[in-house]
């Protein structure tokens, strides 16, 4: 029996991670959400009621599931506390079952500044960032001068160290950007009236873990971006600030590797991709705008139109060897009901020496054009299907060459938005 399981994207996030980590929930104990930050969004569908999520753990809408916002995280409290709200809201009640680390590094709104201003300069070569401030509070944790939440509980000390590091952003913001500067007194008071409201969920989240593995409960980690994203093994620098493979889940949380049983790898039944870099399957054509309209592919976080594109096989079969995939979960098959065929990249072809590359370094794509294999589309309506019998046979017969193509199963096959629009191919906590 499976006890803790992954679930992270195989391509550049918005795979649809978040609708089956909330599916998968009903069978889990703890949802763990271990990197990024408010970045993320997460869109749940429930009883026809629609709910993004950019940091709290999208099993939290299940009544009896305990969230964690692990140390890997970067926190903008603002942020989370609207979240808090907005759930409440929605008649979602999270009182005492969320749970923030107190080794997690804040997102303050110096951050953000120089996020923007940044991405502002650089001009063409932007990175496309979410403007979240992500890439400045991951370089303060590395650089060892971040706020962290358990700096909440001193007032004093945090003070004195809000003072620092203003005083740190100040410097650049006001003398390179020519930005106003920041006054660290106006930040303390925001950070300890939102303080007020999360202080009974800051613990020490790896104790909290530790024991949930003893006495073994069933967790889930729910990942955010996707591999492409990555830090160390995406397409840099057009990449996240964290490590969005599976390494993440381990840094992230303080669990070890041997805790993990089994890693689902959520890919699209095609490829979109939100921000600059390079994406070799996409698509400038009529296909884009269908599956733009058809898969409604807009940003969860910034509403920014996501660049479309036919699956990458090179790439997936790369996701599956970075993070040991275990099984695949396909999503968003119905956005391709009515193509009449639908392509997969199965290789890139080197277009300055001709090669084939069934392999390559996703360090260095600029050359490569995707090598295409062609399937009939089924022209019939998916949506909703629960069985995948009921699948009409070319949408079989895709998943079953996507299987062929990633080298590991597909377990789980999700056919709408909807939470109960999922097919369990097989249940992996039986
Ligand atoms: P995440 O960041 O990986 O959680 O993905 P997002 O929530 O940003 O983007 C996925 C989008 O696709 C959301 O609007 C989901 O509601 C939607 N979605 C998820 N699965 C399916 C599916 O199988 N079919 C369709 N049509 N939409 C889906
Ligand atoms: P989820 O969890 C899609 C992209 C941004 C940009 C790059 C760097 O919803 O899948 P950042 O703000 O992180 O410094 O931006 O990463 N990006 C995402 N794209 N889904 C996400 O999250 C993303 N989070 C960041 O568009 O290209
Ligand atoms: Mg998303």
């Amino acid at each position: 029996m499976k006890k803790n399981i992954v679930i992270l994207g195989t391509q550049w996030g918005d795979e649809g991670k978040g609708k089956i980590v909330d599916y998968l929930s009903r069978y889990s104990a703890y949802v763990v959400r271990y990197h990024g930050g408010h970045n993320a969004g997460h869109t749940l569908v429930v009883d026809q009621k629609k709910i993004v999520l950019h940091l709290i753990p999208s099993g939290l809408l299940h009544p009896d599931v305990i969230g964690i916002i692990s140390n890997g995280v970067v926190i903008s409290i603002s942020e989370l506390v609207k979240e808090i709200e907005m759930l409440k809201k929605n008649n979602f009640f999270i009182d005492k079952r969320l749970f923030i680390s107190n080794s997690a590094s804040l997102i303050l709104p110096f951050h953000i500044a120089l996020d923007l201003e940044r991405e502002k300069k650089l001009g063409v070569n932007a990175i496309g960032t979410t403007g979240r401030g992500i890439g400045p509070a991951y370089e303060d944790k590395i650089a060892r001068r971040s706020l962290r939440i358990g700096d909440l509980n001193n007032e004093k000390k945090l003070s004195i160290k809000l003072e620092k590091i203003v005083n740190y952003y100040n410097d650049q913001l006001v003398s390179i950007y020519k930005h106003k500067s920041f006054d660290y007194k106006v930040i303390l008071k925001d950070l300890l009236e939102s303080k007020n409201i999360i202080n009974d969920m800051i613990t020490d989240t790896n104790i909290m873990l530790y024991s949930a593995i003893k006495n073994k409960k069933t967790i889930i980690f729910e990942g955010a971006q996707g591999s492409l994203l990555d830090i160390d093994h995406g397409t840099y620098p057009y990449v996240t600030s964290s490590n969005s493979t599976i390494g993440g889940v381990i840094t992230g949380t303080g669990v070890g590797p041997k805790s993990l049983d089994y890693i689902l790898g959520v890919t699209k039944a095609y490829s979109t991709r939100v921000g600059n870099g390079p994406f070799p399957t996409e698509l400038f054509n009529d296909i884009d705008n269908y599956l733009s309209k058809k898969g409604n592919e807009f940003g969860s976080t910034t509403g920014r139109k996501r660049r479309t594109g036919w699956l990458d096989g090179v790439a997936l079969r790369y996701a599956v060897q970075l993070n040991s995939l275990s099984a695949l979960c396909i999503t968003k098959l119905d956005v391709l009901d009515n193509l009449k065929e639908i392509k997969v990249c199965i290789a890139y072809q080197n277009m300055n020496t001709l090669e084939i590359h069934t392999n390559t370094s996703f360090n260095n794509l600029e050359n490569m054009k995707p090598v295409y294999e062609i399937y009939p589309g089924w022209m019939e309506k998916t949506s909703g299907i629960t069985k995948i019998e009921d699948l009409p046979n070319a949408a079989q017969h895709y998943i079953k060459c996507i299987e062929k193509i990633a080298g590991i199963p597909v377990d789980i096959i999700s056919t709408g938005p909807n939470r109960n629009d999922t097919i369990l191919v097989r249940n992996i906590f039986l």
